[in-house]
């Protein structure tokens, strides 16, 4: 039996194109191992959104150069995101490779690997095609939280980005499709579905048979359903999307990432409020608090806009988690913006924040300008902001202290509340897929400590 052994870079979209390739290869035989040195085929499913995703992939496949050496039969795959906008470079600098395959070729990496056995030579499977194929996979690494893609590619034009040129244009999955894969896992026993988009809110603005340019964004979250979306048909608008995941029995709980703030509008916050099954937590990337940086990314908003869409958010679902993303040191940016971005973090209160120091990446518009900031300064206002912000957030976690949450058991002792804290607590006999109260007593790094409420337990065993 041959062994297989994935490491995944990146988002969500690459963990699940992880899954779907992994489950591809299972079905033909393959077994998982965790040891790279007993595997027969090596993939690593790669991220280039920032320059330090890319060091990893570059030194972590070149230590096997000399396993392949050894082993000359082994074969080592490149795939995703920077095996796409790298092509030219990954073959040159890494001959051992035998394949590389961007992420919209992802169905056809089992044919791939099979050729290169028949063959044994180097193979690429990048064209430029839009990636507009969605299956139903068969494997998925948690058994309690599944990831379901609801659309691919992205259709924004943010100027520090190379995603759109990775992934595609957006197209989004037939929602009978998406509905029809989260009963699936709902049968198999899954009580949390993560959907994942680049940019979720726009679903629905155009399907696979389309062609590009058919129905573009008309901002402001507001795609018009058309009749057969409204009445719940197949085609239908991210908010009722939400409704109909909602309905489908077992799924206890419905996330989704990424939300861009100009297309998450009130529509989708009092979806937030009203579907029950849709946890209280909201990923909306602000990248910065300076209004002429953000009109350099590109990104459509001011940040009284940003902060405005969290007013109204905090209104509709008051016990929302609000994340984010910064990034630090975009090309002209002053003391002066860093401090409105200060500010704005300040005022924002977020529940956790990822910030990032800027890196130009090929094909992202603003790799064309001056990389001005230098590396110190970058530097520093990265540690500015992380420690205003992890006093931020522990002061929001400290709330927790003495409360009650519910908590989806997610391994033994560990679970998460609906606003997306881990939680670790002390409880005999509690499975995994069940639904516990537990009291918080502590705060532990950005992890609640607590113990389980015996009498308050909610909800039985998953099957
Ligand atoms: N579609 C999502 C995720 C994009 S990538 C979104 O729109 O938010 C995740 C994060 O990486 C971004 O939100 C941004 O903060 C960061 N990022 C993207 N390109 C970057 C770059 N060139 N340098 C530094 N950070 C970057
Ligand atoms: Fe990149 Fe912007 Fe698209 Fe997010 S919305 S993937 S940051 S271009
Ligand atoms: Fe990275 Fe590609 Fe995701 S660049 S963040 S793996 S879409």
């Amino acid at each position: 039996m041959k062994k297989l052994f994935v490491e995944t870079y990146g988002c969500q979209m690459n963990v699940r194109d992880s899954e779907e390739v992994t489950g591809l290869l299972l079905e033909r035989g393959y077994a998982l191992t965790e040891s790279q040195a007993e595997a027969d085929v090596i993939l690593f499913n790669t991220c280039a959104v920032r320059e330090h995703a890319e060091h990893r992939v570059w030194s972590n496949v070149g230590a096997l150069r000399q396993m392949k050496r050894e082993r000359p039969e082994l074969i080592i795959g490149v795939m995703g995101c920077m095996a796409k906008s790298q092509r030219e470079t990954i073959f040159k600098r890494m001959p051992h490779v035998d394949f590389i395959s961007g992420p919209a070729q992802l169905y056809e990496v089992p044919e791939l690997i099979e050729t290169i056995y028949e063959e044994r030579k180097p193979m690429a499977a990048i064209q430029d095609k839009r990636r507009a194929e969605f299956q139903n996979i068969s494997y998925h690494a948690s058994g309690v939280s599944a990831l379901v893609t609801v659309m691919e590619g992205c259709d924004k034009v943010c100027s520090y980005c190379v995603v759109p040129y990775t992934r595609g244009p957006e197209v989004s999955r037939p929602a009978d499709e998406v509905i029809g894969e989260v009963e699936r896992l709902a049968g198999q026993g899954y009580r949390e579905v993560m959907l994942l988009g680049q940019n979720v809110n726009s679903y629905g603005r155009r399907w696979p048979s389309e062609p590009l340019g058919v129905r573009p964004s008309t901002g402001s979250g507001r795609t018009e359903p058309n009749e057969s979306e409204k009445t719940g048909g197949s085609r239908m608008n991210f908010s009722n999307l939400l409704k109909r995941v909602n309905a489908v029995k077992g799924i206890e709980r419905i996330r989704f990432i990424t939300s861009h703030p100009w297309d998450a509008a009130e529509e989708l916050f009092a979806a937030m409020r009203d579907l029950p099954r849709v946890c209280e937590h909201l990923h909306l990337p602000v990248q910065s608090g300076s209004d002429k940086v953000l009109e350099r990314m590109r990104r459509g908003y001011t940040a009284q806009a940003y902060l405005e869409k969290l007013e109204l958010l905090r209104e509709l679902v008051p016990a929302v988690a609000v994340t984010t993303d910064v990034i630090v040191g975009f090309p002209g940016e002053t003391e002066e913006d860093f401090e409105s971005t200060v500010r704005l973090v300040e005022e924002a209160q977020f529940d956790s924040a990822f910030i990032f120091s800027y890196s130009p990446r090929p094909f992202a518009a603003a790799s064309r300008w001056v990389d001005d900031v230098p590396q110190e300064v970058k530097g520093r206002r990265l540690q500015t902001l992380l420690k205003l912000q992890e006093g931020i957030a522990r002061s929001k976690d400290e709330t927790f202290t003495g409360q009650e949450v519910e908590v989806l058991v997610e391994e033994p002792g560990a679970g998460r509340t609906r606003t997306n804290r881990k939680v670790y607590f002390e409880a005999e006999g509690v499975k995994p897929g069940e639904l516990v109260k537990v009291r918080v007593e502590g705060v532990r790094g950005h992890s609640l400590m607590g113990k389980v409420m015996p009498c308050l337990k909610t909800v039985g065993v998953r099957s």
